[in-house]
This record gives structure tokens, C-alpha cells and sequence, in this order.
């Protein structure tokens, strides 16, 4: 059971309220009382309260029962509300807190601002694939100055599970498969959410999310159990929770699932020993979403009372709406299962929260109308989706050069359930982006090449099996010189709750570029999805694939920009696309086994019998409307002693017509350890721009901390040996060049 605010009955009796509450004797609010003081001078309800955090009138997981939140603000027994919309609810609310309940104490309201506000920017796994930490640092920064101004001082946000199974809906929402480039994506928006210093009013706190190993929920189904390893859980999994700390972040998430058997709510030795003993988290952990609860069918806790002990021992500070906390914590001091010492730790971290936020400097700060108006949807921050989301398309297929379109093309042929669509290219997790701002392919097609006529038709729906449409449409493709088949999946087919077993195009939409391709006119296919698909009849068939995920406001102008050369595409994928399911779990930082597959002809190896053993496009690939030639790796050494560095550099050309911007990948091996490792491992990136023509020297500075390796002890060390460095395009095509690193 737990709880959701009901505000329209609110507003109307809460705007009584504060004309009451003016001349009532409530205690005038203290500003910045420091916390100890602030605590001594607490009841238990009241500390209970701070621990307590409500949903408002758009909740984003199951309802529950309605209470009077009203009422229990003002008693103090509220310390945070989630989607409460607008600032002039909020304002109100955060009104009774300060003005109505006996200390004053303001709420924190939070609210799952992703990736972005109102100006939507592409969908994480998007901005993840520009590989550009700027550009994703610029995007959570606009997300925190739009979001703060509207009343918002917490976001939900970077969501920094590394996921390595598409089925899983909620790989959309992170950075992919990667430690390394989940860490610096993480580092990136905690920066941009955070900037300086919290206590700004632009900006707001950000909250690590979900802590931990989510992303391994067994066959991608969401909220499924997860078994792992110690040594995947600290070399894959850890890293960019590690980054988020380092990076300052304020507060983490605890996730739904169990590890190993403990629900992570629950988990006192992830939580408390290792979170804050071990990697030295300061700030304070809510629970997702009724997960305090959920320990009971997770058949962890008997019942809400046993669920209450169960999550605070482990160090669990903020109950998300299960309202166990506000109902059995009392009962559990009183029965001597908990300590005030315990209640006092958890409230502490909380309150600190609010003074860093600046809260108990000027609880009203962040509601400011004429901010919020001015601050959001400003064209700057239009500007700057559209630069992060021509930054995150992938070229995945572009045979005899048929992209970029020639602008005096005469005739587009624009089809598919994606094509006029404002809705889906938002993505998911869209806060309080509105899709009329959305610009669809059509408008930015329109915009982007003028003269330019669009044919166009739907085709079919994203997900029936209807081809009624399939006619229409292939009328407008033989009126055409080229086909642009905006395809994929709806915004709500990825994200939580919603994972699939086959992550092929769905419905009719492969039937229906079967019909298009048989009019022989070229077909540029745009992908718009949540995750990576099987789409081998469509790599197989369509000579050119765009894909663009879900690019949020300005999606439409990115692509039409991409489309016809006004921008050439930079971005490389974070995550690997299967041929098939099959293969899933599939990654390519994967040890070597001991039969490996290295060719066809072998038979006593690692290999399917049915289905090609690569993937259908690896980590880090993406191709662009130029050639990049690769020089021999030059190394500065190839002996070095244990602790030392090592320089590694390429030349690399543009051999191309156009200038491009190239992604250079830096990853190593070593080859022999006392734990087998991975056959590549990513350890740097960095960004090149060249003109047709141009070499650049690009060298990377190899640390010792980039050979280290778990050893059997799950101790970090550097063990003498031989290693390989590989820089490429991709993490399969790359040049390679050995070192030895020598005892000390
Ligand atoms: C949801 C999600 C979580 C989100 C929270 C608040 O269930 O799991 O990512 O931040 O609840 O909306």
C-alpha cells in the first residue's frame, strides 16, 4: 500500500489555508538553522517525515491509496514530493511546509528530468552515441536551468546502468554497454545537473540511478532477478556509480531488483559498506519506486513492518511512496528494533540535501514565474538539441554513397508511421517536453531542402498488422526519385516496463519496405528506436540506415540536416547490435573462452551453428559520408617497467571529399592474467575534426591504472606481462601494436 496526492481538492483548500495561516502562531521560519540544531528540536514525526517522500497527480509507477497530503505536510510528516506539476502547485505546496507545519521545514520535489525539461533533448542512449562529453554536459545543464526554474530542485538523473541486453526496455535510458564511456557519460551529467554548486538556483541535485546491476535483469526482462558475479558486478557494473560519486553526485537511487538474492532496497552490504564505506557516497539513497514494500513478494521481507528495519539497517534514507517508513518506523524504535541514532543518521543526510540545494537559505527561490516563462524552450536551448541530436545518429549503412541527398532533388517519397510523427520522437521519460514542439521529419525535410516536393504517406501503423496503408504508399514511391522509410518503434515500447523478446522491426513495417523496395527506387531507411534491433533484412536489403533513435524537440531538423549533407554523421554505437536473440547477452568486451571462434572453418569452437557469430554492427561502429584512413600505431616504448606510462599514437587522414569528425577509440588487452580478461577493453576516445585531406597526429597517454586488473583477490594490480593496444574506428577495426610491461 502506499500513497498518491490527490491536488485539485488540495489547491482549493490549501489557497485557504495560507490566508489562514497568516495569522496563525506557527513558528517563524528559522533560515539556515543549522542541521544539528534543527534536529534537536524535531519530534519523531517530524524526523520520520523527512524520510517520507509522495507522489503527485502523475505518478510513474503503480497507484496507490489517496491520503490527505495536505494534512500531512503541514503536521510535518512530509519530507519530498515527486511529479507534482507546475509552480504554482508546487509553490503552494511548499507554502504549508514552510508557513503551516511547526519547524518549517521546506520540501525537496523531484521529478524524472532525463533528458531534458521541456526542451527534450535525444534520448540518453542517443546523446551516449555522440560521444561528445561537452555536448552532454550542455544538454543536463539546459535540463537543470529549465527544470529548476519551474519549481524542480531534484532530478531523477543520469540513469547509469550499464545494460548489455536490448530486450531490456530500459537500455534506452543509459549510456549502453561500456564502463569506461559510462562512467564519462555520467561524470558529464552529473556535472551539467549539478554545475558548481547546488545551491544555485539554475541548477538541481542529481540522483545516480539504479543502484545496482539493473541493467542485468535475467533475459532482459525488466524487473527480473539478477545473478552476478562479485568480479562482473565491480569490473562492469560499479564503474560508473564510482564516476558518479567522484563526480559529487547528491543522491542514488536503490533499484527494484534483488542481487544474488538481496533486494538492492534491502542490501546492506551494497549499500551502506559499499557505497558509502567503500567508494565514500556522501549524500543520501532513495528507494525507487515502492521498492521499501516490493521486499515483501520479493520474499525478503515478511511484512511492512520487517520491510522498514530491513531498508533502514541497510541504509536506505528516503522511502519513494510505499509509506512504510511513515507507518512502521515508530513502531520499530519503540520495540527497540532500530535506534533514534539510526532515524537520526538518515534524516541528517536528507536535510543536508535541502541546506545544499539552498533550500534552507530561501525555500522559494526555485519558484519563479517569470524565470520559468523566460528560461524554457528558448531558442538557444532549440539550438542546442538540434546540435546533440545531429551528434548522435549513427550511419549504420550507406552502400554507393546514397547519402547525403542532393538538395535539388525533386521528389521525396516520405513513408512510414514514423515520418509525421511528433509523439514517438520525444522518447520516453519526456518530463514536461510537449509533443507540438516536436519538429517532425516532414517539417525538417521542409525546412532543410525547400524545393524539395515530400510524397507523403504512413504506410502503416508502427505496430498492427494492417496493410491497408501499404498501396498508398507505394503509389507515392513510384512518383519518387528516393524513399525515406521512417521506421521503428513507438516511444513506449522501450524504457521501464517494457521489454521485448523479439527486437525486430515490429508489425508490418518490414513487409512494407519489401513492397517499397520492389517499385527499385533507392530507400533511405531512418531508424527511430529505444534499443538495438535485428534488423538483418533490412541490412541486408536497403542500402542506406540511418540510425537516429528517438532525437526529442528538434528531431526533425537534425535528421534533414543529416539527410542531405548539412551535417556529416559522427556518432558510434554504445551498444551492440545482435543478429539475432539469440546471441544475447552479447558484448564486446567478452573474454576469449578457450576455443575461440576466429573463422568459419573451425568446428570444436565457440560458435552458433545457425546464425553468424559477429554482431550485426559491433561497439563504437558508425560510419560517416567520409573515409578515415588509420596510420601503424607508434609507441613511445615497448618495454616499460610496472608503473610507468606508455604513448600511443596514429596518424590519421581524411581520404575523403568532405570534412568529418572522427571518434578514435582507444582499447588494450593484456593477454595473459591470473583472471582471464577481456579480448578489448576501452580505455580512452578522443574527437578529431578533419578536412578532405588533412592528417592529424592523435596520441593517448596509457596509465598504469589502465593496465591494472582484478586479481583473484579483487585487488587492483598491474601484473608483468604482455599487452596489446588497439585504436580504431570501432572496437573491430583497429590497428594493433604490443608492449611488455616488466616487473618494477
Ligand atoms: C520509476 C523508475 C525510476 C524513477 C522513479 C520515479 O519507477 O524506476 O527510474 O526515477 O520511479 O519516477
Amino acid at each position: 500500500m502506499f500513497v498518491k496526492a490527490l491536488f485539485s481538492i488540495f489547491l482549493i483548500f490549501s489557497s485557504a489555508c495560507i490566508l489562514i495561516g497568516a495569522g496563525t502562531t506557527i513558528k517563524p521560519y528559522k533560515n539556515s538553522s543549522k542541521i544539528e540544531s534543527l534536529l534537536n528540536q524535531m519530534t519523531l514525526d517530524e524526523k520520520i517525515g523527512q524520510l517520507v517522500q509522495y507522489s503527485g497527480t502523475e505518478p510513474t509507477g503503480p497507484e496507490g491509496k489517496i491520503i490527505d497530503i495536505e494534512t500531512e505536510i503541514k503536521k510535518g510528516k512530509v519530507g519530498s514530493l515527486l511529479n507534482v506539476i507546475g509552480i504554482k502547485n508546487i509553490r503552494k505546496m511548499q507554502h504549508i511546509a514552510v508557513k503551516q507545519s511547526r519547524l518549517g521545514i521546506p520540501l525537496i520535489f523531484g521529478l524524472d528530468v532525463v533528458h531534458g525539461y521541456k526542451t527534450i533533448f535525444p534520448v540518453p542512449l542517443a546523446m551516449a552515441s555522440s560521444w561528445d562529453m561537452d555536448a552532454i554536459e550542455k544538454a543536463a545543464k539546459i535540463a537543470a536551468v529549465e527544470a529548476s526554474a519551474s519549481g524542480i530542485q531534484w532530478t531523477f538523473a543520469p540513469m547509469v546502468d550499464i545494460a548489455r541486453d536490448p530486450r531490456w526496455g530500459r537500455i534506452v535510458e543509459g549510456a549502453g554497454e561500456d564502463p569506461f564511456l559510462g562512467a564519462a557519460v555520467a561524470k558529464a551529467q552529473i556535472k551539467g545537473f549539478q554545475g558548481d554548486n547546488t545551491a544555485h538556483f539554475s541548477t538541481v541535485l542529481a540522483c545516480a540511478k539504479h543502484y545496482i546491476a539493473y541493467g542485468a535483469a535475467m533475459a532482459g526482462r525488466d524487473y527480473n532477478n539478477v545473478d552476478m558475479s562479485i568480479r562482473t558486478l565491480w569490473e562492469i557494473y560499479m564503474p560508473p556509480f564510482q564516476a558518479a560519486i567522484d563526480a559529487g553526485v547528491g543522491s542514488i537511487m536503490s533499484s527494484f531488483n534483488d542481487v544474488n538474492g538481496i533486494p538492492m532496497t534491502g542490501n546492506k552490504k551494497l549499500l551502506n559498506t559499499v557505497l558509502r564505506d567503500r567508494l565514500g557516497f556522501k549524500g543520501f539513497v532513495v528507494s525507487d519506486w515502492n521498492s521499501v514494500a516490493e521486499m515483501i513478494p520479493h520474499g525478503y521481507a515478511k511484512n511492512r513492518y520487517q520491510a522498514a528495519k530491513l531498508a533502514l539497517d541497510a541504509g536506505l534514507d528516503m522511502d519513494m511512496v510505499s509509506d512504510v517508513y511513515q507507518q512502521e518506523l515508530a513502531k520499530l524504535l519503540k520495540n527497540k528494533q532500530i535506534t533514534m541514532k539510526q532515524i537520526d543518521k538518515a534524516v541528517r543526510r536528507v536535510l543536508k540535501a535541502k541546506f545544499d540545494v539552498g533550500l534552507f537559505d530561501n525555500p522559494f527561490i526555485y519558484f519563479n514565474e517569470e524565470r520559468g516563462k523566460a528560461l524554457v524552450l528558448t531558442k538557444e536551448h532549440r539550438d542546442a538539441a538540434r546540435d546533440i541530436a545531429r551528434k548522435s545518429m549513427v550511419l549504420l549503412k550507406n552502400k554507393d554513397n546514397l547519402l547525403p541527398l542532393n538538395k535539388n532533388i525533386k521528389t521525396i517519397a516520405l513513408i512510414g508511421p514514423l515520418a509525421d510523427n511528433q509523439k514517438d520522437l520525444l522518447g520516453p521519460w519526456c518530463a514536461r517536453g510537449n509533443k507540438k514542439d516536436v519538429i517532425t521529419i516532414m517539417q525538417g525535410i521542409k525546412t532543410v531542402s525547400p524545393k524539395t516536393t515530400i510524397l507523403y504517406s504512413k504506410g502503416c501503423e508502427i505496430n498492427t498488422s494492417s496493410t491497408k496503408l501499404f498501396k498508398e504508399a507505394v503509389d507515392a514511391a513510384k512518383k519518387a526519385d528516393v524513399i525515406i522509410a521512417a521506421i521503428g518503434e513507438a516511444e513506449d515500447m522501450s524504457a521501464e516496463a517494457h521489454s521485448r523478446a523479439d527486437i525486430d522491426l515490429p508489425g508490418v513495417q518490414i513487409q512494407l519496405l519489401k513492397e517499397l523496395k520492389k517499385t527499385g527506387k533507392p530507400i533511405v531507411a531512418v531508424l527511430m528506436n529505444g534499443r538495438p534491433l535485428t534488423i538483418n533484412w533490412t541490412n541486408d536489403n536497403i542500402p542506406a540506415i540511418l540510425e537516429t533513435w528517438f532525437l526529442g524537440i528538434e528531431a526533425g531538423n537534425a535528421i534533414a540536416d543529416v539527410l542531405f549533407g548539412d551535417y556529416n554523421p559522427s556518432g558510434k554505437l554504445t551498444v551492440t547490435f545482435p543478429h539475432s536473440v539469440g546471441q544475447i547477452p552479447i558484448f564486446y568486451n567478452h573474454r576469449q573462452t578457450g576455443r575461440p571462434h576466429i573463422g568459419d572453418d573451425n568446428h570444436f569452437v565457440s560458435k552458433y551453428l545457425d546464425i553468424p557469430n559477429t554482431p550485426l554492427y559491433p561497439f563504437g561502429y558508425g560510419l560517416s559520408y567520409t573515409t578515415f584512413r588509420y596510420s601503424d600505431i607508434k609507441l613511445n616504448k615497448k618495454n616499460l617497467k610496472s608503473g610507468e606510462t606508455l604513448t600511443a599514437s596514429v596518424n590519421i587522414t581524411n581520404i575523403g571529399k568532405i570534412q568529418g569528425k572522427e571518434t578514435v577509440q582507444l582499447y588494450i588487452q593484456d593477454l595473459f592474467a591470473s583472471i582471464t580478461q577481456p579480448v578489448k577493453k576501452l580505455i580512452g576516445f578522443k574527437q578529431v575534426t578533419l578536412n578532405p585531406g588533412e592528417t592529424k597526429e592523435i596520441s593517448f597517454v596509457i596509465k598504469p591504472s589502465n593496465m591494472e586488473i582484478l586479481n583473484q583477490d579483487m585487488k587492483k594490480v598491474i601484473e608483468p606481462g604482455d599487452f596489446k593496444v588497439f585504436i580504431g574506428t570501432n572496437s573491430i577495426d583497429t590497428k594493433f601494436a604490443k608492449f611488455t610491461v616488466n616487473e618494477k
